[in-house]
């Protein structure tokens, strides 16, 4: 068993974790140096599934399947999609690992041209964008535009899915930026042993928003 992390002594408290990504590591998962820093662990992904309506979950930036596997365990289906073709492909490897390869479409494309597209049919949405590398902690505040595709384009662009979206968001997000978007939302903390490791945004879908005007004011007015 590898006990000092291949990717360099800076990544050694994430290798040190390895099992709480995935807990089947040792039969052949892959992963490169993002990949360790930024896999969804395993259970916290399962937690983000049942909190995603529907059962076929588009997932915008699937890296080395973290989240992917989690939400394939519980979902119908899942579209995954990663601007990096090797990522995909230790992605996929990975869901042979946990038997849910075939609930699982990989598809290697930018998320913004899918989302521009309008192609692809799903029930809901999930966006881990990366945050920088392990260096966004030593910012005070971290804001939508430093996510990368910016966060605000994201969002924009999810809107116009009529679809409900989620966003994961570090612990040093600047929550004042979603307070000001003026649409209602709700914030899971993940947490590993008690501590929160980052937070996930559940975001409702704009039709759903228009109903509950409509409900509320007898009009279909968006804020
Ligand atoms: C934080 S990682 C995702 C981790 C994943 N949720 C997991 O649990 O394994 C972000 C991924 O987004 C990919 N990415 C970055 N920009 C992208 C874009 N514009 N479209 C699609 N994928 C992108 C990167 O290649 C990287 O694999």
């Amino acid at each position: 068993m590898q006990t000092s992390s291949p990717f360099g002594a800076d990544t050694q408290k994430y290798w040190d974790q390895r099992y709480f990504l995935f807990s089947r590591f040792d039969e052949g998962i892959q992963l490169d140096r993002e990949g360790l820093y930024s896999a969804k662990p395993e259970s916290i992904a399962s937690d983000i599934a049942r909190s995603l309506p529907g059962s076929c979950v588009l997932d915008g930036f699937c890296g080395v399947g973290g989240s992917a596997i989690g939400f394939a365990r519980y979902k119908k289906s899942v579209i995954s999609i990663d601007n990096n073709k090797g990522k995909l492909e230790m992605a996929r490897h990975n869901a042979k690992i946990y038997g849910v390869e075939d609930k699982i479409r990989f598809i290697h494309a930018d998320i913004k041209d899918i989302l521009a597209s309008g192609e692809l049919s799903f029930d809901s949405l999930f966006f881990d964008p990366p945050w920088g590398g392990p260096d966004y902690s030593k910012e005070k505040i971290f804001n939508l535009d430093m996510f990368s595709p910016d966060g605000r384009d994201l969002i924009d662009a999810a809107r116009r899915t009529k679809r409900p979206f989620a966003l994961v968001v570090p612990k040093n997000f600047n929550m004042n930026q979603i307070y000001s978007l003026g649409i209602p939302f709700s914030v899971q903390w993940n947490k590993a042993d008690q501590s929160n490791l980052f937070a996930t945004i559940y975001f409702e879908a704009v039709d759903s928003l228009q109903d509950k005007e409509k409900r509320t004011h007898g009009e279909g007015v968006l804020r």
